[in-house]
C-alpha cells in the first residue's frame, strides 16, 4: 500500500490521484503537415525531460506473463515486460513527415497518399513528441497474425495499462495527450523506417503536447461525454 508522500495527507493524496485520472481527456493538436517545426530549444527541453520521466513512471505497469524470450528479449531492448516505447521528438516526426510527403508524391493513389491526406498527418505535425508503444506478440504457430490466445490476451492488457500510466503521468505533468491507433504509422515499412521489430504490434500512438503549441485546430474525443456513469459500467454482486 502506498503512503501518501511527506507532507501530503491521505485526503490530498487520493483527490490529486483522482483529478489527474478525471481530468486526461483526448486532446488533438492539429496542424498542417507542411507546417511540421522544431519546437523552441526551452520548450523541446522541457519536453525531453517530461517524456523521460514519463517513461519512466510508465514502465511500472503490471504484467502477468513475460515476453517470449526468442522473439523478443533477444533485441536491443531486452525486458521481459510485454511491451516496449519508442520515442519520437520533433525532429524525427517532421522528418517521418518529409519521408510520407515523398511516398504520396511517388505514389499517387496508394496507401502512402490515402495516409498523406488522413488525419495522422496533421497531428504528427501539430504533437510535441510520439511515444509508439507496441505490444510484444507470442509467435503463432504459423508464423501469421497474432492468435488472440490467454498469453497474448494479457500482453495487450498490460501494454494497455503501460499506456495509460504514461498519459497519467504526462497529464500530471500538464502535457496534452492523446491515444491513436496509429493508422499508418502502424505500416510494417514504416515499422522498417522507425527500427521497430516487425513481430511487435502497436498497442497506441501516444500523442504528447506541451499546451500552446501553434495549432490549426484542437480536438476531443467524440465518445468523452457519452459514456455514462458508474451504474452503466458496474454492479455489485450480492452473496
Ligand atoms: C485503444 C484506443 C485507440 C484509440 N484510437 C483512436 C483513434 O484512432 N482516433 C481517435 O480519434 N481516437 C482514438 N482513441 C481515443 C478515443 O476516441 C477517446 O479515448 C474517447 O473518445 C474518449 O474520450 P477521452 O479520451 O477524452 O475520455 C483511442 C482510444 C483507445 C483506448
Amino acid at each position: 500500500m502506498s503512503q501518501p508522500p511527506l507532507n501530503q495527507t491521505r485526503a490530498d493524496f487520493v483527490a490529486a490521484v483522482d483529478h489527474v485520472i478525471r481530468e486526461r481527456k483526448t486532446l488533438k493538436v492539429l496542424r498542417d503537415p507542411g507546417d511540421c517545426a522544431d519546437l523552441p530549444f526551452e520548450v523541446a527541453a522541457q519536453l525531453h525531460v517530461a517524456v523521460r520521466e514519463c517513461l519512466d513512471v510508465a514502465g511500472w505497469a503490471p504484467f502477468h506473463k513475460p515476453a517470449h524470450k526468442e522473439t523478443h528479449q533477444q533485441g536491443e531492448l531486452k525486458s521481459v515486460v510485454p511491451w516496449r516505447f519508442y520515442v519520437l521528438e520533433k525532429p524525427a516526426l517532421c522528418a517521418l513527415l518529409q519521408r510520407l510527403r515523398t511516398q504520396a508524391q511517388a505514389q499517387p493513389d496508394s496507401k502512402w497518399s490515402r495516409a498523406w491526406e488522413s488525419k495522422i498527418t496533421r497531428v504528427i505535425s501539430g504533437t510535441g513528441a510520439l511515444v509508439l508503444t507496441t505490444w510484444l506478440p507470442d509467435p503463432s504457430p504459423d508464423g501469421g497474425a497474432p492468435v488472440l490466445t490467454e498469453n497474448n490476451q494479457e500482453h495487450i492488457a498490460a501494454a494497455s495499462a503501460a499506456v495509460q500510466n504514461l498519459m497519467l503521468a504526462a497529464e500530471a505533468r500538464g502535457l496534452q495527450t492523446y491515444w491513436s491507433s496509429g493508422g499508418v504509422l502502424n505500416d510494417a515499412e514504416v515499422f522498417d523506417w522507425l527500427g521497430i521489430p516487425r513481430t511487435q504490434k502497436l498497442a497506441g500512438a501516444v500523442f504528447l503536447a506541451p499546451t500552446d503549441l501553434p495549432a490549426d485546430a484542437l480536438e476531443g474525443g467524440s465518445w468523452r461525454e457519452k459514456r455514462g456513469g458508474p451504474a452503466d459500467w458496474s454492479k455489485w454482486i450480492e452473496a
